[in-house]
């Protein structure tokens, strides 16, 4: 994407429909989900990049479990705002899952298809237990069986940026969510 001018950057910007503080504290409902669920055993944060970098960042500062953290990189949409219905895994994490209680930490759930062929892969690893935590869901969209254990919020079918959601690589940096349009 090609941005000429901070004035253009904003005018993409359509509406706010997440706040910065919204967001946080649905966040500390997040955390306190998982600290429960664990309750004191070890876990495995794995964030998929680059959409949930933010919202890794802000969720393990408060588990309050020992958890080590890992990142992979999964790409469903290339530049534009329409999927292609493909899953490509360009980053694994390093760790061997056998022996791990997984917590997958995602940005967004949309057709479903990332966070379907990422479980499936992982599974097939043998984790201890595998928990899928979401900031955002929009069911309206989804095209294969998918659903999270925790999702923070359900959102109507428009495409949104911020809090690490892009569109063409920009505005993953806004504090809070927007909903994104030309
Ligand atoms: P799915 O495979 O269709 O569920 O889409 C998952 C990925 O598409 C997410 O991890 C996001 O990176 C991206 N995505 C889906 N909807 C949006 C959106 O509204 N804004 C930005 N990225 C999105
Ligand atoms: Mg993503």
């Amino acid at each position: 994407m090609e941005i000429k001018s901070l004035e253009e950057y904003n005018n993409k910007i359509k509406k706010i429909i997440i706040t910065a503080e919204e967001i946080h504290k649905e966040i500390d409902r997040a955390a306190d989900y998982i600290n429960s669920l664990y309750d004191g055993t070890p876990i495995l944060l794995v964030s998929i990049l680059k959409g949930a970098f933010l919202f890794m960042a802000d969720v393990c500062r408060r588990v309050a479990v020992p958890c080590e953290i890992g990142f992979m990189c999964a790409k469903s949409y290339y530049n534009s705002t329409v999927s292609t219905g493909e899953v490509k895994l360009t980053m694994d994490i390093e760790q061997d899952i056998s022996r791990y209680h997984v917590v997958i930490i995602e940005d967004i759930v949309d057709t479903g298809r990332t966070l379907s062929e990422v479980v499936k892969l992982l599974k097939k690893r043998m984790p201890v237990s595998l928990t899928v935590v979401t900031l955002l869901d929009k069911p309206s969209r989804r095209a294969v069986d998918f659903e999270p254990d925790m999702s923070l919020f359900t959102i109507p079918d428009e495409f949104v940026v911020g809090y690490g959601l892009d569109c063409g690589e920009f505005f993953r940096n806004l504090p809070y969510i927007a909903v994104y349009g030309e």
